[in-house]
């Protein structure tokens, strides 16, 4: 048997529940591409650490980002879905590769940069600037050919292809490069009150942020108080437009259709009509997948023995890798 190629993402747990922006820019392709690799997601514990959190509710935020992943179509018996910190090489390989980043390297990730003038120095801890080497750790320690990610995360791969080939160079071929799959421009989903902001997770105001996990009256509300213009023309146009353009990226990512036969579908018809269809599209879409995650949730037992077999899995490969490492760069076994 050919084996398939690898493939790896990853999201933080950052809050109860997922944002459509996740869900179109990550979870969609994850599920579509998790038939021809031999894919590896993680819910990225430790990442989500740099933020200050309650323990008790961090760790039901992991168990219910976990239940959204498989909830919206990842097969834990196809692809190997696990929570990071179950698996201890990461930590381990963050550190060997620490040592060999550079601080100017570290200092120009533009996500740290961002982070950090918003917070202030003082409230800037270090692991936000050592934030994207577990990153690579994760990547590298799978043998990874393909990482999808949103474009917010393109540095953070480049830094870590960067690091596989310095670690190669100097120690000879340990790691496989990956290549970052970036999503196109129109998969980025933008906030429905602040359309020229990316939606996230942690955004100030929850307004225009429509989550996977909410009652879907509550998402139809919001998608018909999302910003729009005065001109009252169902049309894509990024600049002039930014509200009626996310709603149309966000209506076309969830039927398959294209922009311009849902712009002929609402030609001399209201913002109100085209706001209703889209709440419809967002209802239908997100009823099933939150009915699954509760229905998940209620067992959390029963999700915590798919998470620990899968982290057993995990293990093995990340194991192998790290073995290889401590042993080039010259650790001494244990016997
Ligand atoms: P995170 O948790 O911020 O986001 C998870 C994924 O969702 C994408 N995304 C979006 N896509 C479109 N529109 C949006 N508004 C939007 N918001 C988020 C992100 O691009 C991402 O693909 N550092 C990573 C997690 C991580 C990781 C990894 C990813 C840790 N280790 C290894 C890949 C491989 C992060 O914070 O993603």
């Amino acid at each position: 048997m050919v084996s398939k190629p690898r493939l790896y993402s990853g999201m933080q747990p950052s809050a109860d529940s997922l944002q459509i922006g996740n869900y179109i820019g990550a979870l969609m392709q994850w599920r579509d591409l998790q038939e021809a690799y031999d894919a590896f997601f993680s819910v990225v514990d430790l990442h989500a650490l740099t933020q200050p959190n309650d323990p008790a509710e961090l760790r039901e935020k992991t168990r219910r980002t976990a239940a959204q992943y498989i909830a919206a179509g990842i097969e834990p018996s196809k692809s190997t879905l696990y929570v990071q910190s179950h698996v201890r090489a990461h930590a381990e390989l963050a550190w060997i590769l620490s040592t060999m980043t550079g601080f100017g390297e570290a200092g120009r990730m533009t996500q740290f940069k961002d982070k950090s003038s918003r917070y202030g120095t003082d409230a800037t801890n270090v692991g936000l600037f050592t934030y994207p080497i577990l990153m690579a750790a994760d990547i590298l320690l799978y043998q990874t050919d393909i990482v999808p990610v949103g474009d917010d995360q393109k540095q953070h791969v480049e830094l870590t292809r960067d690091l596989a080939e310095r670690f190669n160079s100097r120690f000879g071929k340990t790691f496989q490069v990956p290549t970052p799959v970036i999503q196109k421009e129109t998969a980025r989903i933008y906030d429905l009150q602040n359309p020229t902001s990316k939606m996230s997770k942690s955004a100030e105001s929850d307004a225009g942020v429509l989550w996977l996990l909410d009652e879907p009256s509550k998402s139809a509300k919001k998608i018909m108080r999302a910003v729009t213009d005065s001109e009252g023309v169902v049309r894509f146009d990024r600049e002039q437009k930014p509200g009626v353009s996310n709603m149309l990226v966000i209506f076309a990512a969830l039927t398959g259709r294209q922009i311009p036969a849902i712009e002929d579908e609402f030609a001399g018809r209201g913002y109100g009509d085209f706001k209703k269809a889209l709440a419809e599209v967002v209802v239908e879409e997100f009823g099933p997948v939150r009915e699954r995650a509760l229905e998940l949730l209620a067992d959390p037992a029963e999700l915590d023995r798919v998470l620990a077999a899968n982290a057993a899995r995990a293990d093995e490969v990340a194991d192998a890798t790290l073995s290889d490492v401590y042993a080039k760069v010259g650790l001494l076994r244990r016997v």
